[in-house]
């Protein structure tokens, strides 16, 4: 299967199956996995945090996050497009009575520092208290730049709020400005990072932070069912995600920059290059161009794709520059 759909369907490789199955396991509720506890120890350092917490999922790292910063009552400003507002079932607001408040996103991804200030509520009884700015990078596969961030955290400074990073992608981010990742990690609060995207791992997520907040985070996601016991299984392909994936994203990089040239050279097919950073190509369909049909057939050949008129294509680890070219030529005899 050559499979555009996301970064997140790839399969562990040999090397992670084997940790996986050598990995020294314990009870991590009772903090007795030393696989469990070597990660979070070193990626706590690794990242510039005092203290890291494992999540099922870079959904619960958010909703762990929000909560441990925010308490009943409080909200949180994000992106009207960001994941943990948009895609995560409302979860803060269900689960944590915290009330999100959605500013729309600029084209570059940022959201507007005066559009921010605005939504500050006044401490009044009428209104939530405004305690956490979240934002996301890579947010659409756009970059951030890292002034935006430096002048994002000066502004929470003087308001006195705090700063979540829903950094899912954050190191296609730091790979697509060839920085170290604590060159961004520096100006946040917590930070939470997907393993199973890009960096290839099976199941997991990281949210880093103080001793503080990541005890509060714990705390909570023992609540919501997320203590994981012999979670060192997870954890051992979760470090060579990190200690050997990361430097194979500019791979992606350069197989989507691949991808967005060869789609532009099908009629119908027109991707804004200039757009193309990490690993995301968002291309138009043409509409005398039955997208949902081709892809039908494309599925039958062992390539899928999410069909729609900006169709979002994700290239990663099991993802080859040969693979695009089977894609390309398949699409070109299905559209004759
Ligand atoms: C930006 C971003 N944040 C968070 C998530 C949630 O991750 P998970 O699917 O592991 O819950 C996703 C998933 O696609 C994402 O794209």
């Amino acid at each position: 299967m050559i499979d555009f759909r996301s970064d997140t369907v790839t399969r562990p490789c040999s090397k992670m199956r084997d940790a996986m199955s050598q990995a020294e396991v314990g009870d991590d509720v009772y903090g007795d996995d030393p696989t469990v506890n070597e990660l979070e120890q070193w990626s706590a350092k690794r990242h510039g945090f005092e203290a890291a917490i494992f999540c099922s999922s870079g959904t619960q790292a958010n909703l762990l996050a929000l909560m441990a910063h925010c308490e009943r009552g409080d909200e949180y400003l994000c992106g009207q497009q960001a994941h943990n507002y948009k895609f995560e079932g409302g979860g803060a607001a269900v689960l944590g009575s915290v009330q999100p408040q959605p500013i729309e996103n600029e084209k570059d991804g940022t959201i507007c520092l005066n559009k921010l200030e605005q939504a500050i509520k006044p401490d009044d009884s009428h209104f939530a208290r405004t305690k956490l700015v979240s934002i996301e990078n890579t947010i659409n596969g756009k970059v951030l730049p890292l002034s935006y961030l430096a002048d994002l955290r000066t502004f929470v400074n003087k308001h006195q709020l705090s700063l979540h990073l829903d950094g899912a992608r954050v190191y296609n981010a730091a790979t697509a400005l060839d920085v170290d990742i604590t060159e961004i990690a520096q100006h946040f609060d917590t930070m939470s990072i997907c393993l199973s995207k890009g960096l290839g791992a099976p199941i997991g997520s990281l949210l880093l932070g103080s001793t503080e907040l990541i005890t509060k985070a714990r705390r909570w996601r023992k609540v919501l069912g997320g203590g994981m016991r012999q979670a060192g299984i997870l954890c051992a392909a979760a470090k060579i995600a990190l200690t050997e994936n990361v430097d194979k994203l500019q791979i992606d990089h350069d197989n989507a920059k691949y991808l967005a040239h060869q789609l532009n050279t099908i009629t119908g097919f027109n991707v804004n290059i200039e757009q193309v950073s990490t690993n995301m190509v968002f291309v138009k369909v043409d509409k005398s161009i039955d997208i949902y049909a081709a892809a039908i057939t494309l599925k039958a050949q062992g390539i899928i794709l999410s069909p729609s008129e900006n169709m979002r294509l994700v290239t990663h680890l099991d993802i080859s520059k040969a693979d695009i070219d089977t894609f390309i030529s398949a699409l070109k005899t299905v559209l004759i």
